[in-house]
């Protein structure tokens, strides 16, 4: 049965690692995973996704940058994730349309309609079965980033952003409970991962 499951939040919310987390345990379980990262995840999209995250001194206009995100995904949506949904896989998204609403719709004020609008053209339409929306304080996750010292061009927006995004996403939860699945993720790891996995394995009836 081929299911696929994203990954939503604000920057430093630890998608990277429950995504990570939830592919291995699945692995164990003898299930075809394939996980997944946006933007990127096709030698097209990472180079948009460079563009888009570390490029300085190049003006990108909100307009434009929906356009990317959503030029990098549709190539993934065609490339990689329809086929693998096709061949029965599970495939987890770190990441997908809904952070484009999030960060562009909501972030950067773009209008929510025309945003939506432009996300269904590049995923043509396909959803994901269950969204898991990772959800922290902004700025205990932003301090989560900093450590790292490594911050791109989101990161570095204000905090009034940020906070938009996040009320975005809850927005979006509160809109359509059935797809999502919101976790207090400043529980600590193992407590969230463990969440996580009664969710994902009541869905696959295990
Ligand atoms: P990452 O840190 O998860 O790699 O994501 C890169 C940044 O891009 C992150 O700050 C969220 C932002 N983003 C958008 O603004 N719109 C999108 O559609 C996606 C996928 C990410």
């Amino acid at each position: 049965m081929s299911l696929f499951i994203t990954f939503e939040g604000c920057d430093g919310c630890g998608k990277s690692t429950q995504s990570l987390a939830l592919k291995r345990r699945l692995q164990k379980i003898a299930r075809t995973v394939m996980l997944l990262h946006e933007p990127g995840g096709t030698r097209l999209g990472n180079r948009i996704s460079y563009l888009l995250k570390w490029t300085k001194n190049v003006s990108i206009s909100p307009t434009a940058e929906l356009l990317l995100f959503n030029a990098s995904r549709a190539n993934l949506v065609d490339e990689v994730i329809v086929p693998a949904l096709h061949a029965g896989r599970i495939v987890i998204c770190d990441r997908f349309a809904d952070s484009t609403i999030a960060y562009q719709g909501y972030g950067r004020s773009l209008d929510i309609t025309f945003v939506k609008s432009t996300c269904a053209v590049a995923t043509r339409g396909l959803r994901p079965d269950l969204t898991i929306l990772l959800d922290v304080p902004v700025q205990e996750g932003l301090k989560r980033k900093a450590g790292t010292g490594n911050n791109d061009r989101f990161e570095q927006t204000d905090l009034a952003f940020h906070q938009r995004v996040r009320q975005g996403y809850l927005a979006m939860a509160q809109e359509e409970p059935g797809r999502w699945f919101v976790v207090d993720a400043t529980q600590p790891r193992e407590r969230t991962r463990e969440i996580i996995w009664q969710k994902v394995s009541s869905l696959l009836g295990i």
